[in-house]
């Protein structure tokens, strides 16, 4: 038997997340096309789900399809759960994220919730975090001086080409920084100013990871550190 499609690992991963989905609570929404696949798993429950925050103006869309109402981070007390995909997770559930542009509504509310819950295919798995290019969403004015400031950080930074995020700015994708403190770079680059937020969760990891793959789906706690 050949090996699963990447859509079917993400199929397998979205469907395991569902049993974290709290009836009756307000559900956070993450972007990218793992979320897409769960966003689709959720009309059948929709009932169960009075609202949603959504990450990103496309998952805004998927969630409407599926008949579950968007409300305002800022309507909204409490968010028990947060389901989100990513690019890269190390061992201890810290991530790269931002692939889609929607990093900082993501950390926003990610931040906000009390359970973040990560879906993600075997490939995204990482000893270290590093490979994946980097985004960081910065305001125009600054991108020639934040790409400098990287520069003297070792790091090469690239405009994405054709993206303004949902907050009307860009991103850039940067390769080569040093991973080795993964929370001490995410505050380093969150200091230059002009950057709104870069694509590391270190402060703010993952609290469960499911991870489909060829082998079947696991779903683990983060490690106590
Ligand atoms: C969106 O900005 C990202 O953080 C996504 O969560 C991440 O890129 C994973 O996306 P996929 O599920 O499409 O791989």
């Amino acid at each position: 038997m050949s090996d699963p499609s990447k859509e079917t690992l993400k199929l397998h991963a979205a469907q395991a997340a569902l049993q974290f989905v709290v009836p009756g609570a307000i559900l956070g929404v993450g972007s990218g096309s793992t979320v897409n696949v769960f966003v689709s798993l959720l009309e059948p429950i929709r009932s169960t789900i009075p609202g949603a925050v959504a990450a990103s103006k496309s998952t805004e869309a998927a969630l409407r399809t599926a008949g579950i109402p968007i409300l305002d981070l800022n309507a909204v007390e409490s968010i028990p759960v947060y389901v989100d995909g990513a690019d890269e997770i190390d061992p201890d559930f810290s991530l790269i994220k931002g692939g889609g542009a929607a990093l900082t509504r993501e950390k926003i509310i990610a931040t906000a919730s009390d359970t973040f819950v990560c879906i993600v295919d075997a490939s995204k798995r990482v000893k270290q975090l590093g490979t994946f290019p980097l985004p960081i969403e910065v305001v125009p004015m600054a991108i020639n001086s934040i790409t400098r400031s990287i520069a003297r950080m070792g790091g090469i930074a690239t405009v994405r080409a054709g993206v303004v995020t949902d907050n009307g700015n860009l991103i850039l994708d940067v390769r080569g920084l040093s991973f080795v403190d993964t929370a001490l770079l995410e505050s380093e680059l969150n200091q230059l100013p002009g950057v709104v937020t870069n694509g590391i969760f270190a402060k703010r990891r993952a609290d469960i990871c499911i991870c489909a793959g060829v082998d079947g789906v696991t779903v683990e706690r983060r490690p106590a550190t």
